[in-house]
């Protein structure tokens, strides 16, 4: 066999950030050409797309493509559906599930597997919806209902929230009838889920990128740059497997391959209550210590799907999930062992770990000596400059700097990101 040599083009379609990208680009850059197994010789590009008309017939030269923009920019949305469709681009996420499984299709689905999701009910617009035909449906066929007595049986505290939310727009929790009425009298033209509130011990979110996930203590009410604790061993180890196991179900359940997953715990058992959060912020802002680890992941997915060849699913293969959640003889745990399973084989993860291993050995030394040396200080401080106003600088570079001096010693004396492994 004669050995090949191949170019792969990355596509990164971003907004606003400029620290990943940048991290992304340079670690491509430092590892340089990846050898297969046959021999072949593999090279990647990594360009920045710009937004232009495009042919629904043209094609693209991208091989891959990461997306950081379409959640809220609808012209490239569609061509990612485009490229996805026409042209096999390897996506991180289906553009199609991700756009019709909000909130409530995600709670639905994993219902249906028997995850324990909080009880939730979805109550009728408040306002009047903006159609001619709206009067009169509503009084042929929208029955009255109590409001209370909806929220007497789910019991207080409830979160009310959008169903297809984000960003903690219009998400309020609620004590008692007053507050309730409140809520939903504001909720206008939002389509509002009652959500009982989970009295959690620990909130816990996990990133996935393809067949690696971090589980990171989360607390929602500290400032964005403080929401991620550096914890390790914050969980029993079975709820630590769980939240793993949960994120990555997700994930392959929806073709997606670049999410985070929230879950609250309470007791040693796990409540996912938001998980549909396909291309998630990771901002070496928010993500600080753990900023390294998810770089080297999206680099190693991608590669890995590029030399292997991977081909994005458009479809969903829900049977072979819903056999387990139906099979009588399982239970939970023995339901989520067989979720584990469905999972692993979508993200090939056996033929991953061993690819990382022994396509790209170096790659944990490589980042390790770039997050130590002065070109990661720099995009560093740039970020910090470009993220924060001029009287934060100092204090907000020192804070980063601390923390990834710290991913820094434990990354050298570990040999490992930290957290949570395979
Ligand atoms: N059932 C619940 N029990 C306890 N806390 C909850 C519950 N639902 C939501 N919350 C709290 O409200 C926050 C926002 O809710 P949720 O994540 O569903 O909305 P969101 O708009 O997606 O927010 P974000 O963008 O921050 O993830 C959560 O981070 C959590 O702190
Ligand atoms: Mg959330």
């Amino acid at each position: 066999m004669t050995a090949t040599a191949t170019r792969h083009l990355i596509g990164l379609l971003l907004g606003t950030e400029d620290d990943w990208p940048t991290a992304f680009e340079e670690i491509l850059r430092r590892l340089g050409p990846v050898q297969d197994p046959a021999g072949g010789t593999h090279e990647f590009d990594v360009e920045r797309i710009t937004i232009e008309p495009f042919s629904l017939r043209s094609r693209p030269r991208y091989d891959l493509v990461i997306d950081r923009l379409a959640y809220w920019y609808y012209h490239p949305r569609e061509w990612l559906k485009k490229v996805a469709m026409m042209d096999g681009v390897y996506l991180l996420n289906s553009p199609f599930t991700f756009q019709s499984m909000e909130k409530h299709a995600a709670y639905c689905a994993m219902m249906r597997l028997g995850l324990k999701i909080p009880e939730t009910v979805l109550v009728p617009f408040k306002n009047p919806v903006d159609n001619a035909r709206y009067a009169y449906t509503s009084a042929r066929y929208n029955q009255p209902f109590d409001l209370d007595a909806i929220a007497e049986k789910i019991g207080y505290p409830i979160f009310m929230k959008p169903y297809d939310g984000g960003a903690w727009r219009g998400v309020t929790r609620i004590r008692n009838a007053t507050e309730l009425h409140a809520a939903y009298d504001a909720s206008g033209e939002m389509l509002m889920h009652l959500q009982k509130a989970v009295d959690f011990d620990v909130f816990a979110r996990s990133l996935s990128i393809g067949a690696e996930t971090m589980v990171m203590k989360f607390q929602p009410d500290e400032p964005m740059h403080a929401r991620y604790a550096v914890e390790h061993g914050f969980l029993p180890a079975e709820a630590g497997a769980e939240v793993v196991t949960i994120g990555r179900l997700v994930n392959a359940f929806f073709r997606w391959a670049f999410n985070s997953c929230e879950t609250l715990i309470k007791d040693g058992e796990v409540y996912p209550i938001d998980y549909a959060n396909a291309c998630p912020d990771v901002a070496l802002t928010s993500l600080h210590y753990y900023f390294p680890w998810a770089m080297k992941a999206l680099v190693k997915w991608t590669v890995f799907a590029l030399v292997s060849g991977r081909k994005g699913r458009l479809d969903l293969d829900t049977d072979k999930f819903f056999a387990v959640a139906d099979d009588p003889h399982l239970s939970y745990e023995e339901k989520l062992e067989g979720y584990r399973a469905l999972a692993d084989e979508y993200f090939d993860a056996a033929r991953y770990y061993d690819f990382c291993a022994s396509r790209m050995p170096r790659l944990d030394e490589i980042v390790l000596d770039w997050v130590a040396g002065p070109d990661f200080d720099q995009l560093l401080v740039q970020t910090v400059k470009s993220t924060y106003p001029e009287h934060e600088h100092d204090r907000f570079i020192a804070h980063l700097r601390g923390l990834l001096d710290l991913w820094v010693r434990d990354e050298s004396a570990s040999g490992s990101g930290g957290g949570h492994g395979p």
